[in-house]
């Protein structure tokens, strides 16, 4: 999925780091999930925890990182008699299919009681259907907590496929891009089975971080004022579906309670991020930051050297691929920054 600051085109780096300073680990967190890349990447070779203050990376989380297979779906088989997936896959899927309100539908296509254009009437209406029809059959007991949530990441991962947006949900564009043409299905995810107990949640990272103790812990926090949540509030709604008091141009849902410390100015973030560190069970930290973030690497290099051991600091800077080819000059200076430590004892 695209996503303000994935790793996904980081995980080599996370893990050379890693094996360059670690040895023997057992346990290995990512408290800062969003998509869940970097914990699925490390489920093979570790127990892993992860965690994000979003419920739809906590739906990803929990069909990826907690269940460890794929679902077999043996109930819902025998009660309607084909897969989930023959079962939806269907070109044509009827209004009238949604027994209830099809909150999407009605808010986010343009129709008689919306003009947004985030996606096409027949994509707003297979949301609605897929994620009713979940919610029932979950409710009918057909389906696992593990295989409803596994069916429900599906939805999540297959949405920003089909979305009329240039990156984020935070506005949606004025003309159908091509991509909202395309009929949306759900996505059948990869699941790494590692036989361990692997174990996910969804709160703030700073709770979190006294209820769990571990080898490694991946800090990835937002790197800038941008919140995730009103950024990503569309996939938060189809997640939670829970009819929100939407407002505004775009249809927001309220995420006062969302709001994350890390896209505060200094000195809040710093109290934050000092605060984890100083608090974290875990004998291996690696950060990752970007040095157009709030704090600075001078900053987080003191915290971490306030709290580990001094002599087995590190910090790689890797250009920003992006950007590479561009020719904008100050765009070349930008790097990802990844730091490691070793907490003293
Ligand atoms: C840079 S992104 C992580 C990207 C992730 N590594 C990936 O590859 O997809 C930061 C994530 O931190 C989450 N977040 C922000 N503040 C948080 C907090 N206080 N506790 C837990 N998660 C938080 C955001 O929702 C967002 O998903």
């Amino acid at each position: 999925m695209r996503y303000l600051g994935s790793k996904a085109l980081l995980l080599e780096e996370i893990e050379n780091i890693i094996n360059e300073n670690v040895k023997n680990a057992e346990i290995f967190c990512d408290i800062f999930s969003g998509t869940a890349s970097v914990a699925r990447y490390f489920k093979k070779d570790y127990e892993v925890i992860s965690n994000d203050l979003l419920y739809f990376s906590y739906v990803l989380q929990m069909a990826t990182i907690e269940n460890d297979k794929r679902p077999s779906f043996d109930k819902l088989i025998e009660s309607i008699g084909c897969d989930p997936y023959k079962y939806f896959d269907n070109e044509t899927i009827l209004l009238s299919q949604c027994l209830d309100i099809p909150f999407i539908y009605e808010n986010y296509t343009p129709n008689p009681k919306s003009e947004r254009l985030y996606f096409t009437n027949t994509n707003g209406i297979r949301i609605d259907y897929f994620r009713q029809t979940i919610e029932r059959w979950r409710k009918e007991n057909i389906l696992s907590v593990q295989e409803y949530y596994y069916l429900l990441a599906g939805l999540i991962e297959a949405v920003p496929f089909i979305s009329n947006i240039a990156g984020t949900f935070g506005a949606y564009l004025k003309h159908w891009d091509n991509r909202t043409k395309k009929t949306i299905n759900l996505i059948e995810l990869d699941v790494v089975k590692n036989g361990k107990n692997n174990k996910v949640f969804n709160m703030d990272a700073n709770i979190l971080i006294d209820k769990i103790k571990g080898d490694i812990l991946y800090i990835d926090p937002p790197y800038n004022k941008r919140q995730y949540a009103p950024n990503y509030h569309l996939l938060e709604t189809i997640a939670r579906y829970d009819s929100p008091a939407i407002y505004g141009k775009t249809g927001m849902r309220p995420y006062s309670e969302l709001k994350s410390k890390y896209c505060t100015k200094t000195p809040s973030v710093l109290v934050a991020f000092e605060e984890l560190i100083k608090r974290a069970n875990f004998k291996h930290i690696v950060v990752s930051y970007s040095t157009e973030g709030i704090m600075s690497a001078k900053e987080i290099e003191k915290i971490l050297k306030l709290y580990g051991k001094e002599s087995t600091f590190k910090l790689k800077r890797i250009p920003y691929r992006r950007y590479k080819h561009t020719a904008d000059k100050r765009k070349h200076s930008l790097e990802e920054l990844l730091f490691y430590i070793e907490k003293e004892d």
